[in-house]
């Protein structure tokens, strides 16, 4: 009996190692999962372990993000359109009960139209209500809906993807992409406001820049990076950012301070 009970030690230790690492495993929610800045932290963050919550709003056309999810799995898709009161709601009744360690703010809407690089004759009034609705208003509604489960964290953080076009200190001086600047300066002035919150919560929020990134929006840019330059050091920020980093705007490069 004692011979079969020390035959069994080995398995038991690495049952409960096992048990432990589920216990353990970290979890993140990322909107706008389904391309570029967005897929590619679903791909890092699997990639270290983390339990990732994908979330895209349409399922249908997430053909990479569906595929990468079949061989990882600890990769969650969900459907989330961030102004879809309805979405929300399913998504935060589904999760209530789960720990977020890191909510991940990426999905963003970016108006292409042309006279983005005109003047202010030129700015489209409905693609700056949609850049205040998807930008600022629905970057706000996930944190309402989620931010408990991050504070059940022992080291929430709530990341939100900013622009240095939304800079008053760093912007580009030429008048470009009004509608996307603004709504990204207002998202920008909700995590400030939010940080004299999570301090108390124990809670670390921050903007971030991605710099420019060769993605669509980054339109081909001079001096552009690639994803996985931007992400991989985004995530070196994320990792070691502390309490002091709490309600500021952070470059992706070293985790330098933006001017807000
Ligand atoms: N690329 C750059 O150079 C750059 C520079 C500065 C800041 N940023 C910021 O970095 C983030 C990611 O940039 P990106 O270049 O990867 O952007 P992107 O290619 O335009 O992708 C945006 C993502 O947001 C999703 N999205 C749009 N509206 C949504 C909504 N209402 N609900 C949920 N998801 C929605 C899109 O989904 P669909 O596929 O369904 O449209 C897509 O997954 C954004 O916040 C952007 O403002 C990017």
């Amino acid at each position: 009996m004692i011979r079969i009970f020390i035959a069994l030690v080995p398995f038991i230790l690495s049952l409960n190692a096992n048990l432990n690492a589920a216990e353990d495993q970290s979890t993140v929610l990322i909107t706008g999962s389904n391309r570029n800045i967005g897929f590619e932290f679903v791909k890092q963050f699997a990639n270290k372990g983390w339990r990732v919550i994908a979330t895209t709003r349409s399922i249908d056309s997430a053909d990479e993000l569906i595929e990468f999810s079949k061989e990882n799995n600890n990769v969650i898709i969900e459907q989330l359109d961030i102004t879809n009161d309805e979405h929300l709601r399913n998504l935060k009744k589904k999760y209530n009960d789960d720990v977020i360690d890191v909510l991940l703010n990426n999905a963003a809407y970016t108006p292409r139209y042309l006279s983005s690089f005109r003047g202010i004759d030129g700015v489209d009034h409905e693609a700056t209500r949609k850049s205040f609705e998807v930008n600022t208003i629905g970057t706000m509604k996930v944190i309402q809906a989620f931010i408990s489960n991050v504070e059940e964290s022992n080291n929430g953080k709530i990341i939100n993807l900013s622009t240095k076009a939304a800079s008053f200190e760093e912007r580009p001086e030429i008048p470009m992409m009004y509608s996307y600047a603004m709504s990204k300066a207002a998202m920008n002035s909700m995590v400030k406001t939010l940080s004299f919150e999570t301090a108390e919560k124990n809670i670390i929020v921050i903007a971030i820049s991605p710099g420019t990134v060769n993605t669509t929006l980054g339109m081909g840019l001079m001096g552009a990076i690639d994803i996985d330059e931007s992400v991989s050091k985004m995530m070196v920020v994320i990792e070691n950012i502390t309490m002091d980093a709490n309600g500021l705007f952070l470059d992706y490069e070293d985790g330098r301070v933006i001017g807000w």
